[in-house]
């Protein structure tokens, strides 16, 4: 059985041991300000990933809005990882390295953010279609945003972790889409990754109960092809094993007394492409 156990801000940085912690008004605040730097980094990135692009470049952007908004990207440094964001490319599941690689007409690119600031994590990711996008693609993208929401929508008191899943599987599975078993998303607040692990498949009932004041992140991966992935041998790019192509969509929320609330939401209604 999950253990449970209300936490001051202080507390919040309680390394991760398998407890769940309920954050209280001030992690809530904290989370929303976090949340929302996040999502502006997403928004003012827009204009900028158009063909030719460097996914470096992307990534400098990300890192000088990230200083600028006060905050220090969580990823950099982190576990050995030396870049401010995550930049993931057609067939790439998550974790692509930013490098010279330029993006071209027609990709899909996950574009994954988490300024720490004030010590709160806003983590948040969306895709970007460059320039003309294949029809396939574009529905691929669709329907993974549907499966985001779909799981945001089951993320309420009463409910349990495998709800989640459960909307979310149902949903891709609908459309012959291999949701990613290998990545899910994590509680977070002073911690980047705690407990719980929300995992994007599940059945309905089952898994740690959702009570107000957690705080995680659903971040569902989805492939056209099959599930399975593999990780490269940088040690962090991930990728379809069948070279499928791969969408992701990620929002941090807060689990409220009579639902939930998203902290990552686009301040400028960019949260689904076209933008
Ligand atoms: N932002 C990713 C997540 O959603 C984690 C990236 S860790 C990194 O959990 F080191 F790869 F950047
Ligand atoms: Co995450
Ligand atoms: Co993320």
């Amino acid at each position: 059985m999950e253990q449970y156990v209300s936490v001051t801000p202080q507390e919040a940085m309680q390394a991760r041991d398998g407890t769940i912690k309920l954050h209280g008004a001030e992690g809530f605040d904290g989370m929303r300000k976090a949340g929302r730097l996040a999502a502006e980094i997403l928004d003012a990135l827009v204009p900028h990933v158009v063909p030719g692009v460097s996914t470096e470049e992307l990534d400098d952007i990300v890192r000088a809005m990230t200083m600028r908004g006060g905050a220090v990207p969580a990823t950099l440094g982190y576990r050995g990882y030396t870049h401010s964001c995550c930049i993931s490319i057609n067939h790439v599941i998550c974790h692509g390295i930013p490098s010279d690689k330029k993006l071209k007409d027609g990709d899909i690119v996950n574009i994954d953010v988490t300024p720490q600031l004030g010590g709160w994590h806003g983590d948040t990711s969306r895709m970007f279609l460059v320039g003309d996008v294949p029809v396939k693609a574009k529905r691929l993208v669709d329907v993974t945003y549907e499966c985001l929401m779909l799981g945001i929508e089951a993320a309420k008191p009463g409910n349990r972790v495998g709800d989640i899943g459960y909307a979310i599987q149902t949903h891709a599975e609908k459309h012959r889409y291999g949701v990613v078993r290998d990545f899910c998303g994590h509680g977070l607040g002073q911690l980047f990754h705690d407990a719980p692990e929300i995992v994007h498949v599940g059945r309905p009932g089952t898994g740690p109960e959702l009570r107000p004041g957690m705080i995680f992140t659903i971040e569902p991966m989805i492939n056209i092809g099959k599930a399975a992935g593999k990780v490269l041998d940088d040690g962090w790019t991930a990728v379809t094993r069948d070279r499928s192509l791969s969408a992701q969509f990620e929002h941090s929320i807060g689990i409220t007394d009579d639902g939930c609330e998203i902290f990552t939401k686009s301040p400028k209604g960019f949260d689904q492409p076209p933008y």
